[in-house]
């Protein structure tokens, strides 16, 4: 059983490692981006809030993301564990998720920080293409799919995030430093904090985070 947190800045790879830990241990991944974007889809009010700062590169209002979060945190699948990644994002989300899980008589074993310097983060995102039908990852320069424009696993249209135009890429960039990085601090000091090298290839990302859980 994991109870984990993804951190690390736009890019690091949190969606991608956490589609194939998901596999391993058997854990919901709860992301809470792509919370958003599928209200966004569906063209609900939380939606259209929060599509007004993801446009833009900036954080969803605390109060608009903690409740969120806290409610799937609450569903059965979560008995056994989770994979939280972009929750928290804040010093105060992270407050507030410990209250959350104190409450249920648990906490996180621990959080891994994968990390990436500046440059390859915005080639990355700048490059990446999702499956508009399964959500599946790829990138143009070193992810390519099979062929061009189209899904390995399913078939569907790849299209590009409406937040992975590189002026908003380096907005969240300066976001992530500015309002995320203290979480690095935060859960250093309780030493919950595993940090990876996340400029490594995905099998050696995923092999040192599998080791970090140590399950
Ligand atoms: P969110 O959806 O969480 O986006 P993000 O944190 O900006 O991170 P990304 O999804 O862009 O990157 P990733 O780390 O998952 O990388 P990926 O694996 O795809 O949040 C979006 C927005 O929602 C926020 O800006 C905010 O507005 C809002 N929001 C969400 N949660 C919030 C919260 N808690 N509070 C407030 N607001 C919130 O990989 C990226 C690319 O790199 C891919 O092309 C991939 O193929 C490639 N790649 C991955 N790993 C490697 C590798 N090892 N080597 C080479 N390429 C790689
Ligand atoms: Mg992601």
């Amino acid at each position: 059983m994991v109870r984990t947190v993804l951190l690390g800045p736009p890019g690091a790879g949190k969606g991608t490692q956490a589609a194939r830990l998901v596999e391993k241990y058997n854990v919901p991944h709860i992301s809470t981006g792509d919370i958003f974007r599928e209200n966004i889809k569906n063209g609900t009010e939380l939606g259209k809030k929060a599509q007004e700062y993801m446009n833009k590169g900036e954080l969803v209002p605390d109060d608009l993301v903690i409740d969120i979060a806290t409610d799937r945190l609450k569903r059965d699948d979560c008995k056994n564990g989770f994979l939280l990644d972009g929750f928290p994002r804040t010093v105060y989300q992270a407050e507030k998720l410990d209250e959350f899980l104190k409450k249920e008589g648990v906490s996180l074993d621990k959080v891994i920080d994968i990390e990436v310097e500046d440059q390859e983060l915005v080639d990355r995102l700048t490059g990446r293409r999702v499956c508009k039908s399964c959500g599946a990852s790829y990138n143009v320069k070193n992810i390519p799919p099979k062929e061009e424009g189209v899904c390995d696993k399913c078939h569907g249209d790849l299209e590009q995030r409406a937040d992975d135009k590189e002026e908003t890429v380096l907005n969240r960039i300066k976001v992530y430093t500015e309002q995320t990085m203290p979480l690095v601090d935060y859960y250093k000091k309780t030493d919950r904090l595993v940090e990876i090298d996340g400029a490594l290839g995905l099998e050696v990302v995923f092999q040192q985070i599998v080791e970090a859980l140590g399950k």
